[in-house]
């Protein structure tokens, strides 16, 4: 009874492409009903709409990042039908992006004097396109037609990486917003402390597997706990030191230099991470291997 009330004319709507066809529904249908109240005859509008459209797709691509994750640390119902659906998922993800690739020609091509001097800019230009290109070669890849052309290890390599890339690029804009710019939005917190836990998840469900058969030693294990603890500090005090971090990272002219073209450089909101990535290592060391 209750199976047969979830699906709809035999198309289960919370699996597999029923799933996907609910969230591209439900995606598009916000997108049209945003579009109605939005200005589409000013580059502001337009601008509203490329924003719009991509705060959809940000908590796709963080349940993606954090499934497997989740089925390590947290076994149970919800993390095995995350993981079940996560090609699904990722493809609702790419249903919000090209809405946002919609607004973003829309921008290029009716707008191309604001677009070039309000918005473009190289380096994410860079970030953006490169993004686009991974998410392109994923989606064609989650098909047979494309995956034929790839072995199982290049497979899993462009879309671990991609995954990472994708999940990345609003990571650092929330980030950014956050710790750079005056006034955040309560969405600006909410989408960078999710997308810090999805990938810190992942961090942990590494350590996990990793857990040495003998105990590691109390001091080591301390010492992984305080650098894990430091590092949710540096998570959450980056107004404090990311004007001196950055002064310093980019002093070298080739820093400089990198920065401008280079996607991410010199990694400021993925600092944290690194050093939640080192505590866990430590706290799982072994010394007998
Ligand atoms: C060439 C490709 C891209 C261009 C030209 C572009 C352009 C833009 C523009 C114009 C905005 C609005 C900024 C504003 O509010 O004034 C924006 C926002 C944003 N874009 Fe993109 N984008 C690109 C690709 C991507 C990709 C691949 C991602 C990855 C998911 C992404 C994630 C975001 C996020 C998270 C925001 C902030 C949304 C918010 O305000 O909450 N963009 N982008």
């Amino acid at each position: 009874m209750v199976a047969r009330a979830r699906q709809l004319g035999g198309f289960d709507v919370w699996n597999r492409w029923g799933l996907f066809w609910l969230c591209s529904a439900v995606i598009s249908t916000a997108m049209i009903i945003e579009m109605l109240g939005t200005d589409l005859s000013a580059p502001s509008g337009v601008s509203h709409m490329i924003s719009y459209s991509v705060r959809w797709a940000v908590p796709f691509i963080y349940l993606v990042v954090a499934a497997s994750a989740l089925q390590t640390l947290f076994p149970g119902t919800f993390p095995r039908w995350l993981l079940r659906n996560r090609k699904y998922l990722g493809l609702s993800f790419a249903v919000a992006m090209g809405w946002q690739a919609l607004f973003i020609y829309g921008m290029s091509t009716s707008f191309r004097d604001y677009y070039f001097e309000e918005i473009y800019y190289l380096r994410d230009e860079l970030e953006g396109s490169t993004g686009y290109i991974f998410l392109v070669a994923m989606v064609l890849t989650s098909f047979r037609f494309g995956s034929k052309f790839l072995d199982a290890r290049q497979w899993k390599m462009l879309h671990t990486t991609g995954i990472y890339f994708l999940w990345a690029y609003p990571f650092s804009v929330y980030w950014w917003n956050l710790n750079y710019y005056a006034d955040p939005r309560p969405l600006d917190y909410l989408f960078y402390w999710s997308g810090f836990f999805a990938f810190a998840l992942r961090i942990f469900a590494w350590g996990n597997r990793r857990r040495p058969e003998d105990e590691p030693p109390a001091a080591l294990r301390l010492l992984g706990v305080g650098i894990i603890a430091a590092g949710v500090a540096v998570a959450a005090t980056g107004l404090f030191w990311q004007d001196a971090v950055s002064t310093f990272l980019t002093a070298p002219r080739w820093s400089a230099t990198l920065e401008l073209w280079l996607p991410y450089w010199p990694f400021e909101p993925f600092l944290s991470l690194g050093v939640i990535g080192l505590g866990v290592w430590l706290y799982n060391l072994s010394l007998s291997r």
